[in-house]
């Protein structure tokens, strides 16, 4: 029996659950002080109406004889695939049903798409970037080539041409950074990954943050992409499924590599180690996009966006260099007074008990920043900026 000892070179835990831990430490030593989480980037709004009424009238469902369903397609239902495949259509993309698959979440179809592709790939990862890329590779022992997101390149790092890569992720809007890639940028990668015979592997959990209509919601939006690129979608910042637990995939027809199709590869995976996503689920799901599901999702957005703008109004006013906050539910900002992202952590949770995340907990170039985000409630939001202003004044 031989162990996968590429685990052995992980962080011993994933960045989330050691500041969970951290956070829970404190208030064990400190209970009564009201600690405001503006870490992880879970909402704390409710589902909208029209998703919960559809949500309840499925269980409902559920509970009779003659409505009821047992195992749902492994791929998703077409009712939500045909809804997915129209909301794509309102930012001008095409896309059959066939080529969207409907998951848990965007976080599962990131680690299991690595199914596909053998160990043996050169892998670039963005650094500062979502710890589940890097994570996720590590545990396959694939090489790792880190791309610099730094204030130099507005954090959007681009091809180098001279170098070859196979995998390639991009996260646009950036979780952690709020960088958004322009469509001129994004022409660029998917040049250079049709150049290369690589795959991208786009993020776009946070697309319903791009408030401009010039800017690519979706690596699809450009021409040659279906033939490079495969996209992670997810209901949980556009719809608040955190722990409702939805999302897509989408993997092109058109996107071949070796002779073989990667839409083909990908529900052989799914079939077999996959099935479904609950039915009330995805009946919540398809609710999200009839026309009143997204004027309620939007309307939850504008709170957050409303969070955002405070956040950084309350940073300009200290001075504070921060980027993200536009069309992204995170503020990427440098630390006060120098300090290194875990020590400004501990800082805030014991002078002000406002939670955040460490930069360099997404890489070795987020030392020194610290992400917060808009996904507090209002009262929250404002009551941590005023615990920040009374701490961090210069
Ligand atoms: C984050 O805070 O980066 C995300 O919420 C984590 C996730 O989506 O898994």
């Amino acid at each position: 029996m031989k162990i996968n000892a590429n685990y052995g070179s992980l962080e011993e835990s994933y960045l989330f659950s050691t500041i969970n831990k951290k956070v829970e430490a404190f208030q064990a030593a400190h209970s009564s002080a009201s600690v405001i989480r503006l870490g992880i980037g879970d909402v704390t709004l409710p589902l909208c109406e029209t998703a919960v009424r559809a949500f309840s009238l499925a269980a409902l469902e559920q509970g009779k004889a003659d409505t009821f369903r047992g195992y749902g397609p492994e791929q998703g239902y077409g009712f939500l695939r045909e809804a997915i495949q129209n909301y794509y259509a309102s930012f001008g993309v095409t896309l059959s049903p066939d080529e969207i698959f409907v998951s848990d979440g965007a976080k599962s179809d990131i680690g299991n798409i690595l199914d596909l592709f053998d160990e043996d790939n050169t892998v670039w990862i963005p650094d500062p970037v979502y710890p589940v890329y890097r994570d996720t590779n590590q545990m396959a022992g694939r090489k790792i080539v880190y791309l610099n997101a730094t204030k130099e390149n507005d954090f959007l790092p681009m091809p180098d041409f001279t170098q070859h890569a196979d995998l390639i992720y991009l996260c646009s809007p950036n979780n952690p950074t709020g960088a958004v890639y322009t469509q001129t940028q994004l022409k660029e990668w998917v040049r250079y990954a049709l150049e290369q015979d690589a795959v991208i592997l786009f993020d776009a959990a946070y697309e319903a943050f791009v408030s401009s209509p010039e800017l690519p919601r979706s690596i699809f939006q450009i021409p040659g992409a279906k033939e490079c690129a495969i996209e992670f979608c997810s209901l949980s910042k556009t719809a608040g499924f955190t722990g409702t637990r939805c999302g897509y995939t989408v993997v092109p027809e058109a996107l071949k590599r070796n002779g073989f199709s990667l839409r083909k590869m990908w529900l052989r995976r799914q079939t077999t180690k996959f099935n479904g996503v609950s039915y009330p689920v995805q009946r919540a799901a398809e609710a999200v996009f009839t026309p009143e599901g997204m004027q309620e999702c939007k309307a939850h957005l504008q709170v957050y966006q409303k969070n955002a703008l405070q956040i950084a109004n309350t940073l300009s006013e200290l001075g504070i260099y921060y980027t993200g906050g536009i069309h992204s539910p995170y503020i990427w900002m440098e630390c006060p007074h120098s300090m290194k992202s875990w020590e400004f952590f501990d800082d805030l949770l014991e002078r002000a008990h406002v939670v955040g995340t460490p930069g360099s907990g997404f890489g070795v170039n987020g030392e020194g920043f610290f992400r917060l985000t808009s996904f507090g409630t209002p009262q929250a939001t404002q009551e941590a900026m005023e615990r920040f202003r009374a701490v961090y004044t210069r």
